[in-house]
């Protein structure tokens, strides 16, 4: 099936580089807003022009697309665009990535080389899973989250939405990471961390964002662990 690349940047190049390896795309272009880059070929692939194309597509018969923005929000708000013009969102699998039988995965997911996702885990829309990434049994991943390379996340963790894990940390099991927070590269996550926050360390020590605000009265306490 034709399909298009929203963002030609570095994260872009790498999902071109999946996509041609998955072999059941046909990537005929890239899409971004830099309009300095229209017209150029990146990889072999020509920059066709903005976002504003997408409605456009369908006519010629382009029915799929893949969001590749790392930035989290923004690339919510492009795949809400995608799914608006009626396009479908693929997902780009790296063939060298190895996903249990039993895993859920959503719509719109990298899974990029060498990452690995374990039993009963659950992948929303839109989430990044970088290369070399583990996800173990039964973690639960909501849309729009990036787990950059490296990123070691244990059994039975909940990561909320729009949550950003960095490069090389590393999430103990049962940990929840709240919606839009920030895990530093090489962290090690004990305990659960808020909403909006960013922790940073071995052990993972909060360094900014929201802490007890009104917002998360509902959040819970720390989670009862158990080794699994
Ligand atoms: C966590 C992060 C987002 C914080 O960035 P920031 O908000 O600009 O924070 P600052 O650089 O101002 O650092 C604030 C403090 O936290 C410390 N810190 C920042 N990141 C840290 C990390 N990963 N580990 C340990 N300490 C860290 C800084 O040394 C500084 O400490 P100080 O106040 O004692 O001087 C950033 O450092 C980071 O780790 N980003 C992840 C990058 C990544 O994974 N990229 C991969 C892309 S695929």
């Amino acid at each position: 099936m034709d399909c298009v690349i929203i963002g030609a940047g570095g994260h872009g190049r790498v999902v071109l580089d999946v996509l041609r390896q998955q072999t059941q795309h046909n990537v005929v272009g890239f899409l971004d807003s830099n309009s300095s880059l229209h017209g150029q070929r990146m990889d072999g692939v020509q920059v066709l022009g903005s976002i504003d194309l997408v409605p456009m597509l369908q006519r010629n018969g382009i029915r799929a697309a893949f969001v590749a923005i790392g930035e989290n929000g923004i690339r919510r708000q492009f795949m809400e665009i995608v799914i608006k013009s009626g396009l479908e969102l693929i997902n780009a699998v790296h063939p060298s990535a190895n996903i249990a039988s039993n895993v859920n995965l959503g719509r719109g997911v990298l899974v990029a080389a060498g990452a690995l996702v374990c039993a009963h885990c659950q992948i929303g829309d839109g989430v990044i899973l970088n290369t070399g990434s583990i996800v173990d049994h039964e973690t639960m991943i909501s849309t729009c989250v990036h787990v950059c390379p490296g990123a070691k996340l244990a059994g039975r963790v909940t990561v909320e939405s729009g949550a950003f894990i960095g490069i090389g940390a590393t999430i103990i099991q049962r940990v929840r990471v709240g919606h839009d927070a920030t895990v530093g590269a090489g962290s090690v996550v004990l305990c659960d961390v808020e909403p909006m926050s960013t922790v940073v360390g071995v052990p993972a020590r909060h360094i900014k964002g929201v802490t007890n605000a009104d917002d998360f009265q509902h959040w819970p306490a720390y989670a009862t662990r158990s080794n699994s």
